[in-house]
């Protein structure tokens, strides 16, 4: 009689502490870190592939954005510069509550692998995808940057979808005001006003342009920027009602100093400040490229930088740099950490 009721009653006491346990050895938020330079896995182990990305952050849920990179690199042949480049794979989606725990939501924007004069197929350059959500449509809006594998195409394509992570549909590439288009990111300004800020101009100047409220085209109002300066890798943000740029120089795959930038009004005059890296190899950027700076909900004034760190032999081994960017006296400063938390 007794034994009847003890096997079950062990199973369930196993039960509880294995739940227990397993509980137990789940870092909380707490005892995440970021590592800055490492790989970084998805929630499924795998290496992830987002890169030159950017982080729509949409009803308590981060999505991050990015290039797929993988498979072989090579130099484009008859260039005079480092051309490398890997077949264009499409962009990714990957998903987080606690900016630490990626998983990966699949292939957002995927490319066209059969005709060869789409603006994505396989054999094009697709790179900077950074999306916005546009409250009046409803729709989910993706600029990103489109080239040929010489880079002399230099173009602007926008893709849409009805929900975050896609599939995002491709409209068209286009030359934003006739202007060239390489480098890119989006803004979305707290008035629900959006800005696609691009290399133009073979990258020798930059530009913001106003997109229209459907965010799918230019609106015609645009603003030169660092006027002969060559600055790309763009990215905007903005603390206590200023605007703030920071950009890479234009040295292809291989790093140099950031440069950070602030105007009153987006459309209004940019001053170039300094270099706000802080630390060993900040002269590099921490041997990165600047993608995107994302706001912290809740913690006003605090920033992630997002970097790449190219690995342009091997592209597909490109790792991710991400760091606080806090605002101390009124400047703001990327101090290198090999290990940090939010
Ligand atoms: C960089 C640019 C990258 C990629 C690369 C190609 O300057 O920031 O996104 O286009 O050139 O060499």
């Amino acid at each position: 009689m007794i034994r009847t009721y003890t096997f079950p009653l062990l199973i369930l006491l196993t039960g509880f502490l294995v739940v227990n346990i397993f509980h137990s050895c789940q870092p909380s938020v707490k005892d995440k870190i970021y590592t800055p330079g490492e790989i970084w896995n998805d929630t499924s182990g795998n290496p992830i592939n987002a890169h030159g990305g950017g982080i729509l952050f949409h009803q308590g849920r981060y999505y991050w954005f990015g290039e797929i990179k993988k498979g072989k690199t090579w130099l484009v042949p008859g260039q005079s510069w480092e051309c490398y480049r890997v077949t264009a794979a499409g962009v990714s989606c990957y998903g987080s509550e606690n900016l630490y725990d990626w998983e990966y939501l699949g292939v957002a924007l995927a490319p066209d692998t059969i005709n060869p004069d789409s603006d994505i197929h396989t054999s094009r350059v697709i790179e900077r995808p950074k999306v916005i959500y546009n409250k009046k449509s409803g729709k989910f809006v993706m600029w990103l940057h489109i080239d040929s594998e010489d880079y002399r195409y230099a173009r602007a394509g926008v893709a849409i979808s009805d929900k975050p992570e896609g599939p995002y549909t491709f409209l068209e590439s286009m030359r934003p005001n006739g202007q060239m288009s390489r480098d890119q990111t989006l803004f979305q300004d707290d008035d629900g006003k959006a800005y696609h800020i691009f290399s133009s101009e073979n990258n020798a100047t930059m530009h913001i342009s106003l997109l229209t409220d459907d965010y799918l085209q230019p609106s015609g109002m645009e603003k030169r920027i660092f006027i002969d300066q060559s600055r790309e890798a763009p990215a905007m943000f903005k603390s206590k009602g200023k605007y703030y740029l920071i950009t890479s120089g234009c040295t292809g795959w291989s790093p140099n100093p950031a440069m950070l930038a602030s105007a009153d009004s987006i459309m209004g005059n940019w001053t170039e400040l300094y270099n706000p890296c802080i630390g060993p190899d900040s002269d590099s950027t921490f041997h990165a490229q600047s993608t995107f700076v994302l706001p912290l909900p809740g913690k006003p004034d605090e920033f992630i930088f997002m970097a790449d760190r190219w690995n342009k032999t091997d592209l597909q081994d490109s790792r991710y740099v991400w760091l606080p960017l806090i605002f101390l006296n009124d400047s703001a400063r990327i101090e290198w950490k090999e290990r940090w938390r939010n």
